[in-house]
Formats: C-alpha cells, structure tokens, sequence
C-alpha cells in the first residue's frame, strides 16, 4: 500500500532521529512491499529561523491533509525569550488542536532492565502501562491566559477546565484500550482540590457502566507519582489530563530506562500525530549520540494506527527489542553507541 506521510524533524536531535526512524520506514516499505512517500517540512523553531514563523500556512496545509505525521522534537534555548505566543513549543500545540488530536498514548513496557536503571530488576520488570493523555484540552489551552500588568504588580494567568464533552471521549478512549489489554483504569486527578478535576471525577465514572469488563479506579496525582516508582505493575491504562500527562510519563520513560525510548501517538478526529515523548534535547544536540528508539517506536505506531500494519509495526518493535538485549546501546542506556549505531542495529534485526 502506499504510505503518505509527512515528516517535521523539528529542532534539536529532531532530525537525528527523525532521519534514523525514515531508514527504518524505508526498510520497512522494502520488505513488506509498500510505497513510502514522505514530504518533509521545517517546524517550530527550525522555520521560526528560516521564516519568521514556526507553523507557516503551508505547512499547515499538508499536516492538514496527511494521514500520518512524524514529528521529531520542538524547542531551542535560542527561542526561550520569545513571547509564549512565539514560540516553537506553541507551534506544536497549535498543530495538535489542528489535528483534533485529543488522544495522546504513550505506552511504557518494561521488557528487559538494564544495568544502568536505577531500579532494581525485580521491583519493576513486566510493567506494562499506557498513558491515555488528554492533550488538546486543560491548562495548556484554557482562557484567560497570559500575563498582565507592569513590573512588580505582574500576575501571570493559566485557566485549567475541561467540559464534560472532552472528559467523556477521552475517558471512552482509555476504556476501550483497556478493554483490549488487562481491563483496569486508573483516572489520576487532584479531585481533592480542583473543581476541574472533581467534574473529570464525576464524569468517568459516569461512563464505567458501558465498559463492563473494565475496572476504574481513581487517584490522586500526588499519589500517582509516588505509585509509579513504587509499584509500576499496578497499572494497566492510567487515563489523565493534559498536564499530569506530560509530567507522568516522563517519570514512567526511566521505567523503561530513559527518556530515549518512549514513543507516542496523538490520534483523534484526524490524521495521527507521532512523535517521540521526548524533547529536543539542546545538550546532546549535533554529537551524534542521540537515541533513535523512541522515535523508530513512534513510527511504529503509526504503522499499526494509522495504516493499520499490524505485522510490519510488531517487526518493528520486536528490532527494537532485540537491539535493547544487544551488546551496544546508546548513551543515555549506558552504552557508547551512536544514532547511526543503533539504527544499523535496529535495520539488521529487521
Ligand atoms: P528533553 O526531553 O529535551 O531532555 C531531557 C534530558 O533527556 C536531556 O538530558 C536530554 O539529553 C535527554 N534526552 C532526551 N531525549 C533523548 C534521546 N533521544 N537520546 C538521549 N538522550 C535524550 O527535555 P528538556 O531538556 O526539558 O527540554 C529541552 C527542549 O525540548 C525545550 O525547548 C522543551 O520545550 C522541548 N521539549 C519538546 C518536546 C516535544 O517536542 N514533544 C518534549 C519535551 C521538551
Ligand atoms: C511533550 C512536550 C510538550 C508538551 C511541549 C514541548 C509542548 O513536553 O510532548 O511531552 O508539554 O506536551
Ligand atoms: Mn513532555
């Protein structure tokens, strides 16, 4: 079939690995069969440099029509100074709303630990979770916002609200992945203090009753943290919003060993967004070393989700595994490997 996807490598070691995940697309297509077409785009504060604008139209136009992105990293020290409005992390979030992507699943498995995790093996081996991330919602979208005033009587302004509508079909999305997996939802919110989250609260619960053979649970998100760490094997899907999500799931990447291995997939109303959970990454940035594996898994994602390639995404993580139990990892694993490295390997097992 043919594979039409655009790609946004984005800033920092975006386009390492970015570049790495599109040789393994291209193994893929070779292998299984299938016409890959990629179209490829400056975005966030690669076009900010180039442009003056980090989501020109034109790029809209094709994440608009694609049915499958992939997206590298945003976000460059250089352009921190740049208004809120400016900057390239806001191009990112401006495309997610674009997309009705609502849905972020970032899957976190830990198969085998490796000698540098600060875990102990047997504290945290056979985890197995998904993030179910509210993500075109909450905080990062709520009006007012902004910062008003002068000098010292500033005061900066963020609105955290979520209607019953967007509870509901994220919630749905959650139960119905639990359904596919081990059954059990745990809804992590700080119902304890925010109106927001009482309402999210009230209204999954209000769903559990079409999803008999799931079990919900709520928590706590201080809690949520600490369980994490704690005991990871507890969860199967944890359901939660935008910015819990965010925060989560960069604690869960250290389960899994690092930040480098964790994909995405941001689905929803249209095409599918996918991106690695990290970010850009300015302090390793042009060496080479980063981790190409969380984006290599988001492209697999978006085999299975939006092409619906169930075998050719399996081969692809099964590489990626098989890399992993390797004798050469990447640096952020504890090894030396380059991206190229890691790559060669991941194109070798396939
Ligand atoms: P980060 O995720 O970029 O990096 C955190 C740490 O993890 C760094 O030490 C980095 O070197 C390491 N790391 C991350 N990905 C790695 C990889 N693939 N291989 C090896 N090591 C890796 O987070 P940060 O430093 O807080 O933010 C840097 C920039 O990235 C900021 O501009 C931020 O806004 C942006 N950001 C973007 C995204 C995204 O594009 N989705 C996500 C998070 C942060
Ligand atoms: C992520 C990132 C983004 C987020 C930023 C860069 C906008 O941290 O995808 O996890 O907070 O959603
Ligand atoms: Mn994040």
């Amino acid at each position: 079939m043919e594979l039409r996807i655009v790609c946004l490598p984005g800033d920092g070691i975006g386009p390492e690995v970015v570049a790495a995940a599109e040789r393994v697309l291209t193994r893929v297509a070779e292998r299984f069969g299938h016409r890959l077409l990629v179209e490829r785009h400056d975005f966030a504060g690669a076009s900010w440099d180039r442009t003056g604008e980090a989501f020109p139209d034109a790029v809209r136009a094709a994440c608009a029509a694609a049915p499958a992105i992939l997206l590298g990293a945003v976000g460059d020290p250089r352009h921190d100074r740049l208004p809120q409005a400016e900057r390239p992390e806001r191009a990112l979030l401006e495309l997610r709303r674009m997309l009705g992507a609502y849905a972020n699943l970032r899957p976190v498995r830990v198969d085998t630990v490796l000698p540098h995790s600060p875990f102990r093996p047997e504290a945290i081996e056979g985890a197995d979770l998904l993030i179910v991330r509210e993500l075109t919602g909450g905080i990062y979208y709520g009006e007012p916002r902004g910062i008003r005033g002068e000098g010292r009587n500033r005061v900066g302004v963020n609105t955290l609200r979520y209607d019953v509508a967007e509870i509901e079909r994220i919630a749905r999305v959650a139960f119905r992945a639990a359904g596919r997996r081990r059954g059990l939802v745990c809804s992590v919110d700080k119902a304890n203090v925010l109106e927001s989250s009482a309402l999210w609260r009230e209204v999954v619960a209000s769903l559990a009753g079409e999803f008999p053979n799931v079990t919900l649970d709520h928590m706590y998100v201080d809690r949520a943290a600490m369980e994490l760490v704690r005991d990871p094997r507890q969860f199967d899907v944890i359901l939660t919003g935008n910015m819990f999500g965010d925060i989560l799931s960069d604690e869960a990447a250290i389960l899994a060993g690092s930040l480098g291995l964790l994909p995405s997939a941001s689905v929803g109303d249209g095409g599918g967004l996918y991106e690695p959970v990290h970010g850009s990454a300015p302090d390793i940035v042009g060496q080479g070393i980063a981790n190409p594996l969380a984006a290599i898994s988001s492209a697999a994602m978006m085999l299975d989700l939006t092409f619906g390639l169930e075998e050719e995404a399996r081969a692809v993580e099964a590489a990626v595994r098989a890399c992993l139990r390797g004798d050469r990892l990447p640096r952020d694993l504890g090894g030396d490997a380059s991206t190229e490295e890691i790559a060669g390997r991941v194109l070798d097992a396939l």
